[in-house]
């Protein structure tokens, strides 16, 4: 493991791996020495409160340095090329995590820095999230395999780590999105192709009643995502029939899981009742980010 862009870099082993890691590091939670002597970026173009904290906890607890660029202080191919950041801050720093826009911009900085690079969300991807929410997934049912999500929602950078991850471990995946909002063809075929080995049944539709029959976990996510502030109103129309309420957990025929990565716009595609309800996870998934982002350091760094 070189750097972390996708899910798409991992293998099923490297997964388990991770996920194997974080367990343990979450039983016993210690400060070690595993980033002694290492200092660390946090490149972030967007807002975060999960992802910005837990890795500067994870980091800390490793016994690393980090320091921070935000919004444009660096200004990402804009105030200057991508492959001149990248190569500078590889003579300061041991690794960078980057939280920016385009996922090119990301994948074209690891071509060019000689340390590690993590994605920390681009519009693509957000494989620290999926990495995360599988360790919480095991912690539910104890196994990674022969489980069901329903992902409801906008065929988004979280929908797009979720699928590629099914794609990998070969679970069960349905995701229902309003018309013109599916996940995006360059992520979903080479996915659809890889389960065909797997076996992971990955469906996508624009009918929750469908996604969620027989789910073990209900997935959402913002119906806006950072970047698309300007689609909001539209957004809040098309997608309305596409929020997790007390209707929607009343009709299933079976207990099920909440998750949501947060940030969540309640009332918006979660309710408050289904947020905070007794099945509700997203407290777990969030501070699952600290285990296994401290699990992903020390395997970049081993
Ligand atoms: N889930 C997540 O990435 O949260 P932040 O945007 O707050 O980091
Ligand atoms: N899809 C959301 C995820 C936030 C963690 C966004 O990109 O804003």
């Amino acid at each position: 493991m070189k750097h972390l862009l996708s899910i798409n870099d991992l293998s099923r082993e490297d997964i388990l791996e991770l996920v194997s890691l974080a367990e343990s590091l979450k039983l016993d939670r210690k400060f070690s020495n595993d980033l002694k002597n290492k200092n660390i970026i946090l490149l972030f173009e967007k807002p975060s409160l999960r992802t910005r904290v837990s890795f500067e906890v994870a980091i800390a607890e490793l016994n690393g340095k980090y320091y921070h660029l935000e919004g444009q202080a660096a200004g990402i191919g804009k105030r200057e090329a991508v492959k001149d950041i990248a190569k500078v801050l590889s003579r300061y720093v041991q690794a960078c995590i980057i939280r920016t826009f385009k996922q090119a911009d990301i994948l074209e900085f690891s071509q060019y820095a000689s340390i590690p690079v993590i994605n920390a969300l681009t519009d693509l991807e957000h494989p620290c999230q999926i990495l995360s929410d599988l360790l919480t997934i095991k912690g539910k049912i104890n196994r990674l395999s022969e489980f069901k999500i329903a992902f409801i929602g906008d065929g988004n950078n979280v929908s797009h780590s979720l699928i590629q991850a099914a794609a990998i471990l070969g679970f069960d995946l349905s995701i229902a999105t309003p018309s013109g909002y599916e996940p995006k063809d360059e992520i979903l075929i080479p996915a659809l192709k890889k389960a065909e080995q797997t076996n992971a049944k990955i469906n996508v539709s624009n009918n929750v009643q469908d996604a969620v029959k027989n789910a073990d976990f209900i997935y959402t996510d913002v119906w806006t995502s950072m970047g698309q502030e300007k689609e909001k109103h539209l957004r809040k129309q098309i997608f309305k029939d596409f929020q997790i309420n007390e209707q929607l957990l009343s009709s299933l025929s079976r207990k099920c899981y909440i998750m949501h990565c947060l940030p969540a716009h309640r009332g918006e595609e979660i309710t408050d009742k289904a947020v905070d309800s007794e099945h509700s996870i997203v407290i777990d998934q969030a501070e699952n980010r600290l285990h296994m982002h401290k699990a992903i350091l020390i395997k970049l760094f081993s």
